[in-house]
């Protein structure tokens, strides 16, 4: 009985420290169902008689708490017994720990709700319900926050705090769990355990991840392993976790004597390698080690194989840096005081995400806490859901669009009118709030925005790019306008405000940033929404890689004014030595803005670039999951900086949209793939590429090699599905259900 349940509090603040809310439970009858719905303030886990419940860690999630928490639902009727004991230990999570620099971010003490309903066999019930009878106990977790980690202590003697406090200032809604179940997944087994030359002891699992590790050990009760994470290792071999800021990411497990098996259950981890710094023997037995990865459930519905060892393992790297950062909401990074949802990152990513995993419901759910975040103004901030406090409160082109680029995207992946519909008043919400916000009524000038945010071209050391700020916002504006008329028009609305609206946008951008077809060279210095770091180079500029880019790829210019402006990007990008210039705005679209004009040659030579910034620069230097900055490792082995370089970061990961939908050249004609394109462009430099994608048609899949000069393609189209292929020489034709071998002879 939801409404029976009170949230609940310890009698004595726990501050980081776990504590356990316990009632028993004596069934009277015979029971036919019985389930049990649990929420927090924090982080919980449930257990029944001494076993965990279920397959979820790090529960009920992260939702904009101050508006919704999720709650969680058990099946308990095969394990109930003649008396039970119902125990959840609840961390400070999210909630209640830290958040950047704020700490209790929601609330100052961790809170705890549940009930169980019981359905007996004879048809009556019976309801359990968290109050002020349930007992507290302290917990053998002495301390766990998502930044700093764990200590769990199997000689902690478990004390009796009192019973549970009514927490009645709570009025946060219950949800039922809306997103995946967050899972432990990949389990991986150290590769090497280094002695660095500074004399540390260090683990490499091999991979960059998300989740934590597990040590399985026997030891002198009351001896201690007590290790640290990290990314990479510095130049000199040594191990290295200043990019993590104040996140200490410590974890110090305390052993019984007897054989233990220790995870943390209240925090996770960012890392690849870990360092020892206490251990009871004196050999680390790498046996008792095990990293596990951990993010939300989801099933994996794109795969992708080519010729060229570098390009996979680039893919491969946009694999792990979704499995990182799709923990519970889309995060920018995984390990340093960060974490957070921020909304830029989630929609340069969002197609990406959409490929390579089934994310329905992951973003949905995220996309309902942006809609309760959103302001009545229809403004959306730089991360959802929000962190109290901290510099993310910012309103900038590229990260608030997600109101309007995600609902579209899931949309396209999926088909789904219903959900559509439901993100529908916040796309239309934010683009009446970009309506308003300028002081130009169509165009954005003057915002506080995050800008062309670590692109290279206004100083090596500078956060953001050249780009002039108010061109990307009033290209973005333009771009949403044009992503709700879509959606209306999906939906069946009259759009034709919006239409007008729209026509109104892209007159004033073309009228104040460009002339005779080009963009504008320099614009008034607005100013830069970061901390430090400002540009080198204050001139705020329009003819920039992302500047040419978005005014291609949003279709800012008229046909007749392509080929100059794509031939001036194709300057620009050989002026640089056929490197990008480009950041987190650019990026995601550049290669489609060459490709789109007939450059895909030098699309391709842009993704083959290993010199930086590239994708492949990342690549050749070890990488195992995407970087923040294009080069967070420097040439000469040191490091990009120590406060924004993030070795874990999917941001350019959305690379992988162009390899799929242009190289390989699956697009969807009509959402959910009902009706796709097949437009193969072909390049030696892969050898061949092989993709394909689980839809809920069936798989479909595109493959195309050389032989000789010669390309040949294979097509897998499931029944049902529509595919309009396209081959490079200009043969056309339609194929359906069915496995399909063509040849295009040059
Ligand atoms: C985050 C980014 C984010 C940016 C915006 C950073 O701290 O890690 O990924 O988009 O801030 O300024």
């Amino acid at each position: 009985m939801k409404n029976m349940a009170k949230w609940i509090t310890s009698p004595i603040d726990p501050e980081y420290s776990v504590v356990t809310f316990q009632t028993e439970f004596f069934p009277k009858k015979e029971i036919k169902k019985a389930t049990v719905h649990a929420s927090a303030i924090g982080v919980y886990t449930f257990s029944l008689n001494g076993a965990r419940v279920g397959k979820g860690v790090l529960a009920p999630g992260w939702t904009s708490y101050p508006k919704r928490v999720q709650y969680q639902t058990y099946d308990v009727t095969d394990a109930l017994k003649a008396s039970n004991t119902l125990s959840f230990g609840v961390g400070s999570g999210w909630a209640v720990g830290h958040l950047m620099q704020t700490t209790h971010s929601y609330r100052d003490q961790i809170a705890f709700i549940a009930w169980m309903d019981v359905v007996y066999a004879d048809g009556t019930s019976e309801a359990v319900a968290t109050d002020a009878s349930w007992d507290v106990y302290t917990n053998e977790v002495l301390f766990a926050e998502i930044y700093n980690g764990e200590t769990v202590d199997k000689t902690a003697e478990i004390r009796h705090l009192g019973k549970a406090v009514l927490a009645a200032d709570i009025k946060t809604r219950l949800v039922a769990q809306e997103g995946e179940w967050i899972v432990e997944n990949d389990r991986i087994t150290p590769i090497e355990l280094i002695r660095t030359p500074k004399g540390e002891t260090v683990i490499d699992f091999g991979q960059n991840m998300t989740g934590y590790v597990e040590v399985t050990i026997q030891g002198p009760r009351g001896s201690r392993v007590l290790f640290h994470h990290g990314e990479v290792l510095d130049r000199d071999g040594n191990f290295y976790n200043e990019n993590y800021r104040l996140a200490r990411n410590e974890m110090t497990y305390v052993l019984s004597g007897g054989k233990d098996v220790f995870k943390p259950a209240y925090s996770f981890q960012g890392f690849r390698y870990i360092r020892i710094e206490e251990y009871p023997f004196d050999e680390v037995d790498l046996n008792s080690f095990c990293a596990i990865a951990v993010h939300s459930e989801m099933a994996r519905t794109g795969r992708f194989r080519c010729g060229n060892e570098k390009i996979n393992q680039l893919y491969h790297n946009v694999i792990w840096g979704q499995k990182s950062n799709y923990l519970d909401i889309p995060t920018d990074c995984p390990q340093r005081n960060e974490r957070l949802g921020w909304t830029g990152d989630t929609q340069v990513f969002c197609r990406t995400a959409a490929i390579n995993y089934n994310v329905k419901k992951f973003l949905n759910k995220w996309m309902n806490d942006v809609a309760l975040e959103q302001g009545k103004d229809g403004a959306v901030h730089g991360v959802v859901p929000d962190a109290p406090n901290a510099r993310p409160k910012r309103i900038s082109a590229a990260w608030g669009d997600c109101a309007c680029i995600v609902p579209w995207e899931i949309y396209l992946a999926y088909g789904d009118k219903k959900l559509l519909a439901r993100h529908f008043p916040t796309m239309k919400k934010w683009v009446d709030y970009l309506h308003s916000a300028g002081n130009e009524e169509f165009l954005w000038l003057q915002g506080l925005h995050y800008g062309d945010w670590l692109a290279m071209d206004a100083g090596e050391d500078s956060y953001v790019g050249a780009t002039s700020n108010d061109l990307i916002a009033s290209a973005f504006f333009a771009y949403s306008t044009e992503l709700l008329i879509k959606a209306g028009e999906a939906l069946g609305k009259d759009m034709s405000e919006y239409r007008t609206l729209h026509q109104n946008v892209r007159r004033a951008f073309r009228a104040y940033f460009m002339e005779n077809g080009m963009p504008k060279e320099e614009f008034p210095f607005t100013e830069i929404s970061v901390g430090g770091r400002a540009p080198v180079d204050t001139v705020r500029k329009g003819v920039t890689q992302t500047a040419l880019t978005l005014i291609l790829h949003f279709n800012l210019c008229n046909d007749d004014e392509r080929p100059a402006l794509a031939a001036k990007l194709v300057e620009l990008i050989r002026d640089f030595d056929m490197r990008m210039t480009t950041g987190f705005v650019g990026t995601p679209y550049i290669l489609h803005a060459l490709s789109e004009n007939g450059y895909t040659d030098v699309a391709y030579a842009l993704l083959m670039q290993e010199k930086n910034p590239s994708w492949l620069y990342s690549v050749t230097h070890g990488a195992t999951t995407m970087w923040e900055h294009w080069n967070s490792r420097k040439e000469d082995g040191t490091f990009w900086s120590t406060d924004m370089n993030s070795f874990n970061h999917y941001a350019y990961g959305a690379v992988y949209d162009w390899i799929f939908g242009v190289a390989c050249g699956i697009k969807p004609l009509s959402p959910a793939y009902r009706e796709v394109s097949i437009a193969p462009q072909p390049n030696k430099c892969l050898g061949f590429a092989d993709t394909s994608i689980d839809t809920a048609l069936g798989t479909l899949r595109a493959h195309w090699y050389y032989k000789g000069d010669d390309v040949y393609y294979e097509f897998e189209i499931p029944a049902g599905m529509t595919a309009h292929v396209t081959l490079p020489s200009g043969y056309k034709t339609l194929l359906t259900g069915g496995t399909f071998s063509l040849a295009d002879k040059n």
